[in-house]
């Protein structure tokens, strides 16, 4: 026995957190943010200076750096990722605004394509799954981790239209961003995310896709709601 499991997928930007974490609210389901979990791996593994010196101090993360994987084999048994109301913490501390940078978008992209650190994280969402209703969001949630979910979708936005929300989202933030750097970023991280080898980015043939191009995030909200019977 197990929840009833809502896998939303998609490329990064296409504002699968903001319309995960509404449809997970208005059915009083369970938000589970997939993508906070790789981003505080990548934060615990730029602290412990796995992407140059640097990156132990909030610096430049090398994402091309060589993994030495019996390191990571222990930092990672010595690691703890859990989910309290919807927020991620990462050995007991609240990380939350830490992981929302560009450095650790680096870093999560980069240790997202390491077998041990997706097989601990999809372990972990899998339990919550197992005794939750979730809406979870991620890149393989339709593909790997709820294969047989009750209901997929596959949420895509033009690349540009990513890029720009995704910058009005940091300068929301105060953050001092460049949206040419943004689109590069943007389309970098595609590429990583479906070209790597473990679970690439790609949509479940049973999912329904959404192109939320030219969608309020209410309309996507609806669309998704409508199509659950709970
Ligand atoms: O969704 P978000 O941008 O926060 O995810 C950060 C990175 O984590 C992505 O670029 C992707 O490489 C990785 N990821 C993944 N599988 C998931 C969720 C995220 O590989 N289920």
């Amino acid at each position: 026995r197990h929840g009833i499991r809502i896998a939303i997928d998609g490329p990064s930007g296409a504002g699968k957190s903001t319309i995960a974490k509404r449809v997970a609210a208005r059915l009083g389901f369970d938000y589970i943010d997939t993508g906070a979990m790789y981003r505080s791996i990548g934060l615990k593994m730029a602290r412990s200076g796995f992407f140059g010196e640097d990156g132990m101090h909030g610096g430049a993360v090398d994402p091309s750096r060589e993994i030495d994987p019996d390191r990571l084999s222990s930092v990672l048994a010595e690691t703890e990722i859990d989910f309290r109301e919807g927020k991620v913490y990462l050995d007991g501390e609240d990380v939350e605004s830490e992981i929302r940078n560009s450095e650790i978008s680096k870093a999560a992209s980069a240790c997202a394509q390491i077998g041990i650190v997706r097989e601990k994280l999809v372990d972990i969402q899998r339990e919550i799954g197992s005794r939750k209703n979730v809406v979870m969001d991620g890149r393989d949630i339709g593909t790997n981790v709820f294969r047989d979910a009750e209901y997929k979708f596959f949420l895509t936005a033009a690349p540009e239209e990513r890029a720009k929300r995704r910058f009005l989202e940091l300068k929301e933030k105060g953050q001092d961003v460049v949206y040419e750097d943004i689109l590069k970023d943007v389309e970098e991280r595609d590429y990583r995310d479906t070209h790597r080898e473990l679970n690439p980015l790609r949509k479940a043939e049973d999912a329904v896709e959404i192109d939320s191009t030219h969608m309020t995030i209410e309309e996507v909200v609806d669309e998704i709601c409508s199509r659950v019977t709970i």
